[in-house]
């Protein structure tokens, strides 16, 4: 009997699917890289007796699970016509290859069921380079009454059976990114969220290990749904004891409606494997986002240096003052002078005034060209907070348009941080924040919106009283595209009250996040670490904030605070007028070794890992570990008399390295035979020390005994 099989490899993973005639691809296989010449040999059913208790067939996982076919567990598909059509069954699949050449290869499945008519497309895309699988859904409605769909999942993916554990996020305000770890058992994992944006609280996304994965060895899958909307994602145990993984949007009740020839988009779910751990598939995301970032001039542009006024000056932003924080800026290294909230007509505080894109006449009684035209004088790239898709009940524009804002009629008004949700579907309300923020970008030399978006939405109701959650979003997409198509050569930093939009849809339209509203360093180290396993650092708006810092009281060094900062998208975010001649110097320096090496750190790979007593690290360098940045961070104290050495297995066994520790200008290294040795002065020279690959990988780079919150750079450079 023969089988007809759908092959797609990439450099390091191979998908293969089954296609028996008059149903929907069997998945069999998604993970590493077989030969060119495997293939499964013999049809999936063939090799299963049936078990007790069951329907007379066998029905394995599809590419597109459904009801219809006997599928007893969660369906790709949830839809109906008025009750009708309830169970939907693809009976027919056309497979239409896009492409197939050294780049990767791309199929679409047109899976048709002529009962419930309907007909879903399922693109599957592996990328040959990066080893990422990207799946998306688009159902069509081909029956002449409307087809009420539940949820579509953008893919579903098979996962073997030895997976042992989900690594997902949770989190808040001030506390992205907080690492969950749950065991992968015989029942469904499921992760929602209803807040209408990616959210704090649930990042769209997770990683799947093996037994014995370690940060760069392991089988391990990750997904992630490029979606700034409500999601769900779910991994559920299956009769053959392999899981099955779905990914889609969460839509609220009405929403996916689709009037006879209609059809609904699901968003990308971004997957990929690799058996290198989690570096290797941190690595994969960050090469596919790379190629997704659609920068000003086609190509990015070194990461300049930012200053930002919000917690140096929160809403008193006055242009003398905001003047001389602009001269101070520039002279310690400063490229881009961001103003942030408080600079519009009425904002005083966060009770008033979103919505009125205008200066404020009283702080800015002649607009804002003297002040941008000072901060262009000193050779800085001026940018300006917005947050387009609020009103406050007081401004201007919601005394004029009330029925602007997202309401259900009758019921009360929901604020959250005194602020309602404008409703940007609507034409009239886009086109007049496109008419206020396009005349500020024409009007001045503005390079730069951080574009916020400081609340929740709820409920997300549109005039007509449906449900406007999935409308928002592609309106925000809209609104943001036709701002850049106006003015190509902005660049846009997705915010949302810190890390609230954080995920691949919102970044095909922009180009930074602010990764967090929690600026301590000690905090941030692991906010960022989780956001790396997605994100590469180059968008990782990473800023040196103030001591105590205004989240968590904490006090950390100027060193300290800098170095967390150092590897992403670095910027400052305090009133540098008020700090001492020290710190001045030492943050000087700091910026001056962050323009030296943001080459190295903003292109290449990033490996984390955890050392010995409690260190964390970061090597950031290119594939063939020929150029390297380590920055290794202390933040509790030493337990151990001596510190362990720190293993850096990517490096060339076969090379010799130019090892030399990195110290800023302004930077004073403990001194006393209880800090240092007579190794860590030889590595503090121009000339450094020439070390071997194989023992730096295999027995390790000495570490300095250092106290808590601290941190330590070196550069290796192979010779
Ligand atoms: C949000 C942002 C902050 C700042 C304020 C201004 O909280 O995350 O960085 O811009 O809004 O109101």
């Amino acid at each position: 009997m023969t089988t007809d099989f759908l092959i797609l490899h990439s450099r390091r993973s191979s998908v293969v699917l089954e296609c028996p005639p008059d149903e929907a691809p069997l998945w069999r296989y998604w993970g590493p890289r077989l030969p060119d010449s495997a293939t499964p040999g013999t049809a999936l059913r063939d090799t299963r007796p049936l078990p007790s208790f069951m329907l007379d067939f066998d029905q394995p996982l599809t590419v597109a699970p459904t009801f219809g076919v006997g599928w007893f567990g969660q369906s790709a598909l949830l839809a109906h016509r008025d009750g009708q059509d309830f169970a939907q069954a693809f009976t027919r699949c056309d497979v239409e290859w896009l492409q197939q050449d050294a780049a990767g290869s791309a199929l679409c499945l047109h899976l048709h069921d002529d009962v419930a008519r309907l007909r879903l497309d399922l693109t599957l895309r592996l990328d040959a380079a990066s080893d990422v699988l990207v799946l998306q859904s688009v159902l069509h409605n081909l029956g002449d009454a409307p087809l009420d769909v539940q949820w579509l999942a953008a893919g579903t993916l098979q996962l073997p059976g030895h997976c042992d554990s989900v690594r997902s996020y949770a989190g808040q305000h001030v506390h992205e990114f907080m690492l969950q770890v749950d065991p992968l058992t015989r029942s469904l994992w499921r992760k929602e969220s209803r807040r209408g944006r990616t959210s704090h609280d649930c990042f769209p996304g997770a990683v799947v290990t093996t037994p014995g994965t370690t940060d760069d060895t392991g089988l391990v899958f990750g997904a992630h749904l490029a979606w700034s909307g409500n999601h769900q994602q779910t991994v559920e145990w299956l009769h053959d004891g392999l899981y099955q993984w779905q990914m889609g949007e969460w839509l609220a009740p009405g929403e996916g409606r689709l009037l006879p020839g209609q059809a609904l988009h699901s968003p990308e779910l971004v997957a990929t494997c690799s058996t290198a751990g989690l570096n290797g598939l941190a690595a994969n995301f960050h090469t596919e986002l790379r190629r997704r970032l659609n920068w000003p001039g086609g190509a990015m542009k070194p990461r300049p240096v930012h200053l930002n006024t919000w917690e140096g000056f929160y809403f008193d932003v006055h242009p003398g003052p905001v003047q001389e924080l602009a001269t101070a800026a520039a002279a310690v290294g400063i490229e881009r002078f961001v103003l942030d909230d408080g600079w519009f007509h009425g904002r005083h505080h966060d009770r008033a005034a979103l919505g009125d894109w205008w200066p404020d006449e009283t702080k800015f009684p002649n607009g804002l060209g003297a002040l941008i035209a000072h901060v262009n004088a000193l050779g800085m790239e001026f940018g300006l907070w917005v947050e387009p898709e609020m009103v406050n009940p007081d401004s201007d524009l919601f005394r004029a348009h009330p029925e602007w804002a997202l309401q259900i009629a009758g019921r009360p008004l929901l604020t959250a941080r005194n602020q309602l949700v404008l409703d940007i579907a609507r034409p009239e309300a886009s086109d007049y924040l496109f008419e206020k923020i396009a005349a500020l970008l024409a009007a001045h030399p503005i390079g730069y919106l951080k574009w916020d978006l400081n609340r929740d939405l709820a409920p997300a109701g549109l005039a007509n009283g449906t449900a406007g959650y999935r409308a928002q979003i592609h309106a925000a997409y809209a609104l943001m595209d036709r701002l850049r198509a106006a003015h190509p050569n902005v660049e846009i930093e997705s915010c949302s009250g810190g890390g609230g939009r954080i995920d691949f849809g919102v970044l095909r339209h922009t180009h930074r996040v602010w990764t967090s509203d929690c600026i301590d360093a000690l905090s941030r180290v692991d906010i960022q670490r989780g956001f790396l396993q997605f994100f590469p650092p180059e968008i990782m708006g990473a800023h040196v904030g103030t001591a105590p810092s205004h989240t968590t009281g904490r006090t950390q060094s100027m060193a300290f605070r800098a170095a967390v900062a150092l590897p992403g998208h670095l910027g400052v975010e305090l009133d540098v007028r008020q700090l001492n001649d020290a710190d001045t110097a030492e943050l000087r320096g700091w910026i001056d070794v962050y323009k030296q090496l943001r080459d190295r750190l903003h292109h290449g790979r990033v490996w984390l890992g955890e050392g010995g007593d409690g260190l964390r690290w970061q090597l950031h360098g290119d594939e063939a570990a020929s150029d390297l940045v380590l920055l290794v961070l202390r933040p509790l104290p030493s337990s151990h008399r001596y510190t362990p050495t720190l293993r850096l297995p990517m490096l060339d066994p076969a090379a010799r390295y130019r090892v030399r520790e990195v110290l800023p200008a302004g930077t004073v290294r403990p001194t006393g035979r209880h800090h240092t040795a007579p190794f860590f002065d030889a590595i503090n020279t121009p000339e450094g020390l020439v070390l071997d690959g194989a023992w730096l990988a295999h027995a390790g780079l000495p570490m300095p005994r250092t106290q808590a919150e601290t941190a330590f750079l070196v550069r290796l450079e192979r010779v």
